[in-house]
Formats: structure tokens, C-alpha cells, sequence
């Protein structure tokens, strides 16, 4: 087993970023600008955020948080985002997820102009990714395929497990491993709350990937002998022995399931920090008008 090791390959990632971004800079253009608007106190959602603005920092993009009371009614907010879309110096922004309940987070999402939707959640950029157009693909999903690249880890004519089919992990995953791409050219199972056989589709995987939100409910005998383990679940446990009262870990045992897989993503510092990086890259695409001025005729 060994692991893959997405905080080294963000911060390498993120490095090469920097170098690009300085050249912008030393060329006299302004750096990239990312908002954040974040409604509400969510302690996950704020510590997201802050993540976020920090690692923009780190490559030398300017970054904005708009926060706003949860109390906020959905048409302020919705004029927020008009304002957003408006101004010129905002390459792309982002509303972090969840709103609260009285707000329509799709109705939301869909008034982010596409070319600004950096986190490419907007039906247009999901529409343009599955047709394999330029577009902002989902961070996480996006930072998924950057590993099993970088590893060399083959995808094509394996049998993809996911577990979980979110818009903005699961689903979206499932059409890039299944394109005709070097990250993909896999056979993709998705499951979900009502899939039965679970255990029995995860034990036939090559690569299993659990993306659920259940602490290690991928146990080590739903894992084939030699699969790549793809954990993207962040949950948080109680722990009276760490400093904070609780720790973080995956939707997989990976204590138990390490030693019978090939490759595993530890939780944390494996996905995430690939997830922030994608954010960062889309926020270049959307800097250098990469998607949306490549747009071909008549798209
Ligand atoms: N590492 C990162 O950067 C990152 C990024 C995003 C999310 N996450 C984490 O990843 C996890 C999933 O996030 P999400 O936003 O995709 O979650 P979500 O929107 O809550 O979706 C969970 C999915 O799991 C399915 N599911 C629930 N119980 C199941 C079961 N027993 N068997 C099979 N499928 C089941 C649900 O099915 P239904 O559709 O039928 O309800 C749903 O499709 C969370 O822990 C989240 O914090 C991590």
C-alpha cells in the first residue's frame, strides 16, 4: 500500500501556479481576484473559506470574503451576485454551500454568470465538461483525476466503484472517469442511498471512491485485494484525546483498509488540499478567459 499524497502534490501544484501568476504580475497585469461570499456562521463553511483565501495568498492572487448574516433574504443575496457578475476587477467568485433553508441554492447558483463560476456548479459548466468543452470542472472531482494522474495510476477499462452521486462530487466525477480522456476510459459504477448490493459492487472495484459523508463506512471487507481507494469524506468524530475534542476522518477505514489496497488517499491531506487547488486553477481559467474565448463558434 502506499499512499497518495495530495498535500504534497497541491503544494506542487500550487507552486507552478505562482510562478505563473508572478510572471502575470511582473508583466503589469493586476493579480486574479476570487470572492467568497459565505452566508451565515457555518464553522465548516468559514473554515472552508478561510482555507481557500489562504491558499489564493500562497500563489499571489487577492481574494475577497463577502460575508453576509444568515439572516440574509435570498433577493439581497441574489443582488450581491448580480453586482458580482458586474464588476470587472472579480475574475470568478464562488457561494459557498450550504445556504441556509431559505434560500434556493439552485436558483442561487444560476444566477453566478458561467464565465464567473469558478466552482462550476452553473448547468452550463457542467453541460460543457460532459460534452468534454472547455469549462471549470468541479474542484474535487478535478483534483481526483490530477492524482490519478500524477500517480500513473491506469483508469482505462477499469471497473470505477463511486459511492455517492452529489452534483458536486460524485456525479460529475463519474463523467470525467468515464471520458474518453487519460484520466478516464473507465467502466463507472455510481451508488447511492437507494443502490443495493453495496458491499458487493465495492468489493468488484479497481478504484472505489467514497464520497457519502459516513466516517468509515468503507470497511476492509468491501476493498478488492490491490484497489486504488479514493476517500473523500471529511466527518468529524469525537476524540477526548485530541486537543480540539474531536478529529477529522474519512468515509474509509483507512487504519484497516490500507494494507489491502495498491493506493490509498489518506484523510486528512489527500483530497482536500487537491480540491483547494482546483479552485485556484479554475480561477486562473477564468483570469486568462480560458473557457469562455475558446468557445467556439456557434457554442
Ligand atoms: N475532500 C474534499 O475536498 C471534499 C469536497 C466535497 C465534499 N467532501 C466530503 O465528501 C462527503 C460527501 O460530500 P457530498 O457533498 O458529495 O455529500 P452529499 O451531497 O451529502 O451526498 C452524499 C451521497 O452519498 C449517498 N449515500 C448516502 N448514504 C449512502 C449509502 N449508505 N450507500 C450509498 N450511498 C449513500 C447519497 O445518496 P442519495 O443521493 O440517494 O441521497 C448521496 O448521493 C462529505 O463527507 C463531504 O464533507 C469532501
Amino acid at each position: 500500500m502506499a499512499d497518495i499524497d495530495g498535500k504534497s502534490l497541491a503544494l506542487q501544484m500550487q507552486e507552478q501556479l505562482a510562478q505563473e501568476v508572478q510572471s502575470a504580475v511582473a508583466a503589469g497585469k493586476r493579480p486574479p481576484h476570487l470572492v467568497a461570499v459565505l452566508v451565515g456562521e457555518n464553522p465548516a463553511s468559514r473554515t472552508y473559506v478561510r482555507n481557500k483565501m489562504l491558499a489564493c495568498k500562497r500563489v499571489g492572487m487577492t481574494s475577497q470574503i463577502l460575508a453576509l448574516p444568515n439572516e440574509t433574504a435570498e433577493e439581497e443575496l441574489l443582488e450581491h451576485i448580480r453586482a458580482l457578475n458586474a464588476d470587472a476587477s472579480v475574475d470568478g467568485f464562488i457561494v459557498q454551500l450550504p445556504l441556509p433553508s431559505h434560500i434556493d441554492s439552485d436558483k442561487v447558483l444560476l444566477h453566478i454568470a458561467p464565465e464567473k463560476d469558478v466552482d462550476g456548479f452553473h448547468p452550463l459548466n457542467i453541460g460543457r465538461m460532459t460534452l468534454g468543452l472547455p469549462s471549470y470542472v468541479p474542484a474535487t472531482p478535478w483534483g481526483i483525476t490530477q492524482m490519478l494522474l500524477h500517480y500513473n495510476i491506469p483508469t482505462e477499462g477499469k471497473q470505477c466503484v463511486i459511492l455517492g452521486r452529489s452534483n458536486i462530487v460524485g456525479r460529475p466525477l463519474s463523467i470525467l472517469l468515464s471520458q474518453n480522456a487519460p484520466y478516464g476510459n473507465a467502466t463507472v459504477t455510481v451508488l447511492h442511498s437507494r443502490s443495493r448490493n453495496v458491499e458487493r459492487h465495492c468489493r468488484e472495484a479497481d478504484i472505489l471512491v467514497a464520497a457519502i459523508g459516513k466516517p468509515h463506512f468503507v470497511r476492509a471487507d468491501m476493498v478488492k485485494e490491490g484497489a486504488v481507494v479514493i476517500d473523500v469524506g471529511i466527518n468529524k468524530i469525537p476524540d477526548p484525546d485530541a486537543p480540539k475534542g474531536y478529529r477529522i476522518v474519512g468515509d474509509v477505514d483507512y487504519a484497516a483498509v490500507k494494507d489491502k489496497c495498491s493506493w490509498i488517499t489518506p484523510v486528512p491531506g489527500g483530497v482536500g488540499p487537491m480540491t483547494v487547488t482546483g479552485l485556484l486553477y479554475n480561477t486562473w481559467k477564468a483570469y486568462r478567459r480560458e473557457v469562455y474565448h475558446s468557445t467556439p463558434v456557434g457554442v
